[in-house]
């Protein structure tokens, strides 16, 4: 049940969720985006979850890529993380934004410096002639970088903050009969409401 969500606000029982499901399963943080063209035509993908306070969710992605590339011409996206061990969902939709540069330098320094020299090496979303193209792409780019300490960001490579103006709550129930809570932003407070499963 979403019997235990009793704040008047969303951030607080997902963090509670999330890290119920993080206690039972891998990836955890994984949730699917879906983003859409200036037209309307939709894509979705997943990804991870690298940040998340009142602000919104944070994921990190190559700007250049197709995501990217709604984003820029449409910045709204949903967001979806089921949690199967505790058959719960939680959706979120709102505007993007691109994080501080600080923010993304932080992020990206955090990662396995194979990981840093890996973004220089895929034009993320664009055709690839073959896997060995990329290899010898990451090859050149780990010789580029040898010797030096920090491996910079390319810029085209940060993070997306998706500021949630709707949450919702979805507890699998027997014979159908979910439970779902909403959240929707009323400006800097939150309304709530339940739904029909
Ligand atoms: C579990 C999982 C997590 C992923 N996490 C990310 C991520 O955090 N950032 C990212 O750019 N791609 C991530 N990917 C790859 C994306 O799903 C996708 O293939 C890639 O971002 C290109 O998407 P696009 O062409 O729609 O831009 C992940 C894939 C999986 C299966």
């Amino acid at each position: 049940m979403t019997d235990d969500i009793t704040e008047l606000e969303p951030l607080t029982p997902f963090r509670r969720w999330w890290d119920a499901a993080a206690g039972l399963e891998d990836l955890a943080e994984a949730m699917s985006v879906a983003t859409a063209t200036a037209d309307g035509v939709p894509a979705v993908r997943m990804v991870l979850l690298r940040g998340l306070d009142e602000r919104g969710f944070v994921f990190y992605s190559n700007l250049d890529s197709r995501k990217g590339d709604e984003l820029a011409a449409n910045p709204r996206a949903a967001g979806c993380f089921h949690w199967k061990s505790l058959a719960r969902q939680v959706r979120i939709e709102g505007n993007v934004t691109v994080v501080a540069e600080a923010e993304a330098d932080a992020y990206y320094h955090s990662r396995a410096r194979e990981s840093q020299v890996g973004a220089w090496a895929s034009d993320q979303s664009q055709p690839l002639p073959d896997q060995e193209t990329l290899m010898r792409r990451f090859a050149e780019a780990t010789a580029r970088f040898d010797g030096q300490d920090t491996v910079p960001r390319p810029e085209n490579w940060s993070g997306y903050r998706i500021a949630p103006e709707r949450v919702e709550f979805w507890q699998e129930l027997p014979h159908r009969l979910h439970d779902r809570l909403v959240f929707t932003r009323d400006g800097a407070a939150w309304r709530r409401h339940r739904l029909y499963p």
